[in-house]
């Protein structure tokens, strides 16, 4: 996955007056703060945190919310079109960039964040959109642990923010961002253990509200992930020449894992069974691992079973799949 390439263009650009020492530094901070998680409430206070931020972090959360996308649009019929988005906690704006480059019908976005710096980082970065949607967004300083009453777009999405809310608060902004939504609620979430922990609690309550899930979950039935495990996806991030130089990296590309989960107002039609794992493709047979309906499942396929093997050695970790149907 890659930046559109203004968007890259024009982040490189912003961190030019800081030096790389200091955009270094800068990222050793915030991912400390982060890694502190319990004792912060506000993750990023400098502007060099917040430069270091959109040039190492953005192109990974875009790249998660890009890929759930895809796999959204992939279940949404066709006669459902997302012409408007709600990003929540949206920082510089990462999943409003992502979804109008995923949902191109997309008129109108509104964004909701409560530190200012980043906002007008995000503003200053969305002049150089080709797309008028995000060049015409609108931009509100707002704490979401306080607001009741959010305006209502076709789609809602939370983007890595819901769990730097106080946990108590979490359900309430979930039961809002719902409520919001006239088609479609996505929440993405880092792929560890505790990311994924909010994702259950929120898919569990989705559907206790009634709400039809879209992805990446192939059935309404109780979360079959077992305890000490968690279901997460990769995403495959290009890291440009800078990029590299901030992590310390020498991969051209990081992989980025995220939880997530969609629910829809109207029914779709869901897969059979979702890939949680790498499948392990031996000589005449491949291994993977499954969720289904009746639990996590390791089916072996063998070349014997024709076309289902062919389709097997194609499956990639994230896909849907059938074992009956092409
Ligand atoms: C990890 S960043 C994610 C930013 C962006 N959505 C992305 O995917 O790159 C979390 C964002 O949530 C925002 N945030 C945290 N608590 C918030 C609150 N109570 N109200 C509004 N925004 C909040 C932070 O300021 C930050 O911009």
């Amino acid at each position: 996955m890659q930046l559109p390439e203004n968007l890259q263009e024009a982040i490189e650009k912003a961190i030019e007056s800081f030096g790389l020492s200091r955009l270094i530094e800068a990222r050793e901070e915030l991912t400390e703060r982060y890694r502190q998680q319990a004792s912060k409430r506000q993750f990023m206070t400098t502007e060099a945190q917040r430069q270091s931020y959109v040039m190492t972090r953005l192109p990974a959360t875009y790249a998660a919310v890009k890929m759930a996308l895809q796999t959204i649009q992939e279940r949404l019929p066709s006669e459902i079109s997302i012409k408007s988005v709600l990003d929540l906690g949206a920082g510089p704006g990462t999943a409003m960039w992502a979804a109008c480059s995923q949902f191109s019908e997309i008129e109108q976005v509104t964004l909701l964040e409560k530190d200012a710096s980043l906002m007008a980082l995000g503003q200053r970065l969305a002049q150089v959109s080709e797309q008028i949607a995000v060049r015409d967004a609108v931009w509100q300083q707002v704490d979401l642990e306080q607001t009741l009453e959010l305006p209502l777009h076709d789609a809602v999405i939370f983007s890595y923010s819901i769990g730097e809310l106080k946990s108590e608060k979490m359900l309430s902004a979930i039961q809002c961002g719902w409520q919001a939504a006239n088609k479609l609620l996505l929440v993405v979430e880092p792929g560890t253990p505790a990311g994924f922990e909010r994702i259950r609690l929120i898919r569990r309550q989705l559907i206790e509200w009634g709400a039809h899930l879209v992805a990446p979950c192939p059935h309404h039935v109780a979360c079959p992930m077992a305890d000490g495990d968690w279901c997460h996806f990769a995403a495959r991030v290009e890291r440009s020449s800078l990029h590299r130089r901030l992590k310390g990296g020498s991969l051209g590309y990081e992989d980025e894992k995220f939880s997530y989960v969609a629910a829809s107002k109207t029914p779709v039609s869901l897969p059979d069974a979702r890939v949680l794992r790498h499948p392990l493709r031996h000589s005449g047979h491949v291994v993977l691992t499954l969720c289904t309906p009746e639990g996590v499942q390791q089916p072996t396929i063998s070349k014997k079973m024709g076309d289902v093997y062919k389709r097997a050695r194609k499956i990639e970790w994230g896909d849907a799949f059938s074992l009956f149907k092409v």
